[in-house]
């Protein structure tokens, strides 16, 4: 690979590291499984040894991912008192022996391992003072984690106070650090998403982020009701006569501290294939998520001597199993169409343990998929669990095939509504095209328009599936003519669901346009487009007149999105639901104040923003709209006024001349909307005020 192939790859993985460490720690929703993660940072650890100066010191590659979320500040941060790492890890038995002769090479007699179940939770980071909880504190980015004490004191298997002295051998010190992993067990997992399912909320993908989840919730008692559980794995302080992590282990147990009884002490490789072996099988049956086994050197003063890395420390590594497989009977597929029209086929499989769960359903990716591994019904399929919900089938056991078993048949018709459906070139999956009229993306707009984002009222899934199929609404704009005794046939719904409910779809007329407009689910317009939609076209009717030239002069709007936006407004569903958002006294209109109109001077004007200015160019442009003049991208005869900063290109300014239009430098500009008398001085009385 040449240089500048790798600086490009280089960037590209460590953009899709850092938004899948996002996802993972902040979010608590993955979306690729921890194989498919590890494999991205093994590719980037390799192109940094091969470019070395394309290393830097932000790299996933040496920096623990964070759960700190910048938008959530509900708990107090706390630097950690010792850095909080990550382990090595490794899929492979033979880089499991180099890191055992690298240790060997440092030691000067045979090395002890302890080898332990890798836990799959959350990193807890606990402090003991005189024998009581003082502090607990999530792993953060490694260097400061968040104070999640008040939570941790509802888990039940964290000693709050310990055991008295003569209990034990060894006094506990004044004060030390003790480190595990929060998790929740498979039980409380399945009750959880249970309820979830019933609620239409989102279920935790697996009970890594349930568990993590769960100790960021706000409310204690909430996390005290689910369940979870801990198990401790790192001693940090001085009692002396501990000289080894094995010794700590009995001896943090005897104060109190749940420890894992899945450990073994190692003396050569042997016995360390031995406990994977073991628990790469057993682990299907142990109540608690494992991902692997933690390989670590024993005596605390190798430890030392081995040191870390910015990341991990070189004492200790992980094996890391793969996903588990089962294999069952491929009994039948559906074929479900998602709120985007796309279609996923999931088999229907005989039941069959998986990864503690009982597994039913498991996607089939798309018809390639099928294609390439000849999947047939009847068909014994492996299945597996990555980083999703639901599992994936990822092959079949062809000698065991029934006799009969014929090639599948892909569908060709949308299950739901009958369409012919499509596939674009180079998209895997199949999609059905009629948007406007199938009923899972109907109940997908509806949601859209419901989410906090956009019109922001109460609801989910299941309450969306139960309007819709009773009828009790067809598109968004029935919302709006909800009346108390329509939700009486509602499941699991009460009066107060129904009071509740109303609010918020009262409260919802406030919301600024902007979101309104997002809230339609125009294809392609997302919230930024929105934004720029509402303050140029300030009120739904004079967007839906506009035509496309209008629509595309704006920057922001390309010819895909125009036609988009004139696709949407000519559709007959749309236009009915247009006429009941208006009859529903909706203002569906920017309201004044919305965008910060500081005059009228430039009421009925179209400019063009081009160049440098001592102001960032978007300030530019909101001046020209806080002012009531409009901006357009490109100079037609629409324009009145080129806004001309440094370095504006001389075909624009050329363009201008040729057409008529008149340029205008900065201070030009500040004269025309009020800031600088034509001498230049400002105007006393009609600063604006605090425009930035
Ligand atoms: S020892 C400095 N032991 O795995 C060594 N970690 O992928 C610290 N984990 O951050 C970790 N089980 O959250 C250790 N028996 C175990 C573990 C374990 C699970 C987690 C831990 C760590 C992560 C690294």
């Amino acid at each position: 690979m040449n240089r500048s192939t790798a600086v490009a790859r280089i960037r590209e993985l460590k953009d899709a590291l850092n938004e899948h460490n996002r996802k993972y720690y902040v979010l608590n929703a993955p979306d690729i499984s921890d194989f498919e993660y590890d494999l991205l940072l093994q590719e980037l650890t390799t192109l940094e040894k091969m470019f070395p100066d394309l290393a830097s010191d932000d790299s996933p590659t040496r920096k623990v991912g964070s759960d700190i979320s910048p938008e959530n500040n509900a708990f107090l941060q706390f630097p950690h008192k010792h850095p909080m790492l990550s382990l090595s890890n490794t899929y492979s038995k033979d880089e499991l022996l180099e890191f055992h002769n690298r240790t060997g090479k440092t030691a000067d007699q045979p090395v002890e391992y302890v080898c332990e179940l890798k836990l799959d939770g959350t990193a807890i980071c606990l402090t003991y003072k005189n024998g009581h909880l003082f502090r607990a504190l999530t792993r953060g980015d490694g260097t400061i984690g968040d104070d999640v004490t008040r939570n941790v004191l509802r888990i039940k298997a964290i000693p709050e106070k310990l055991k008295p002295f003569s209990a034990s051998d060894f006094p506990y010190p004044q004060e030390f650090e003790i480190r595990g992993e929060i998790i929740m067990p498979f039980s409380s997992f399945s009750e959880l998403n249970a309820e979830k399912e019933k609620k239409g909320e989102p279920l935790f993908a697996n009970p890594r982020n349930a568990a993590a989840g769960t100790l960021k919730l706000l409310s204690a008692d909430e996390v005290e009701r689910r369940s979870l559980d801990c198990y401790l794995y790192h001693f940090i302080g001085n009692v002396p006569g501990i000289d080894t992590h094995w010794k700590a282990l009995e001896m943090v147990s005897q104060w109190g501290f749940p420890v894992s009884e899945h450990r073994r002490l190692c003396h050569n490789t042997e016995q360390i294939m031995d406990f994977l072996d073991h628990w790469d099988k057993a682990r299907a049956d142990l109540p608690i998520a494992t991902d692997g086994v933690v390989i670590k050197v024993n005596s605390f003063s190798l430890q030392r001597t081995l040191g870390m890395t910015a990341k991990s420390p070189r004492w200790a590594t992980a094996y890391k199993f793969k996903a588990e497989q089962a294999v069952t009977r491929l009994l039948s597929v559906d074929f479900q169409v998602g709120r985007t029209g796309a279609v996923t086929p999931v088999a229907n499989l005989e039941p069959v343990l998986l990864s503690g769960t009982t597994v039913k359903r498991a996607s089939l990716h798309n018809a390639d998929q099928i294609a390439l591994h000849d999947i047939r019904l009847g068909d014994m399929v492996y299945v597996e669990k990555g980083g999703e919900i639901i599992p994936k089938v990822v092959g079949v056991d062809l000698p065991s095939r029934p006799q009969n078993a014929l090639p599948f048949q892909y569908i060709t018709h949308c299950p739901e509504c009958g369409t012919l459906l499509e596939r674009d070139p180079g998209e895997a999956k199949h999609f059905c095209p009629n948007r406007w009229e199938c009923p899972p993306q109907i109940k997908g707009r509806i949601e859209h328009f419901m989410s906090r984002k956009a019109m922001n009222i109460l609801g989910g899934e299941a309450l969306v599936e139960q309007l819709y199929s009773k009828d009790i609404i067809k598109d968004p704009a029935d919302l709006y003519f909800l009346e108390p005794h329509m939700l009486d046939t509602l499941e699991n719904w009460g009066e107060k669901s129904t009071q509740n409910l109303l609010r918020s779809i009262e409260a919802s007329r406030n919301t600024p346009f902007h979101r309104f407009l997002y809230a339609l689910g125009i294809p392609f317009v997302g919230e930024t487009t929105a934004k720029y939609l509402a303050s140029h076209f300030e009120s739904l009717q004079a967007l839906k007149n506009a035509p496309v030239q209008e629509l595309t002069e704006a920057q922001e709007i390309g010819e895909k999105i125009a036609s988009s936006i004139r696709d949407f407004f000519e559709n007959p569903r749309i236009q009915v639901m247009l006429e009941k958002l208006y009859a529903s006294g909706l203002p569906l209109r920017q309201e004044e104040g919305e965008t910060e109109r500081v005059s009228n001077r430039l009421e009925g004007k179209q400019f063009v923003v081009s160049g440098t200015f001592s102001r960032s160019r978007e300030e530019m442009k909101k001046l020209v709209q806080m002012h009531g003049g409009k901006v357009l991208s490109a100079v037609s005869g629409n324009v009145d006024f080129l806004l001309s900063g440094e370095k504006t290109g001389p075909s624009k300014l050329q363009k201008a001349a040729a057409m008529g239009i008149k340029t205008i430098g900065e201070t030009d500009f500040y004269v025309l909307i009020g800031e600088l008398s034509p001498e230049g001085t400002l105007f006393e009385s009609e600063k604006s005020p605090t425009l930035f």
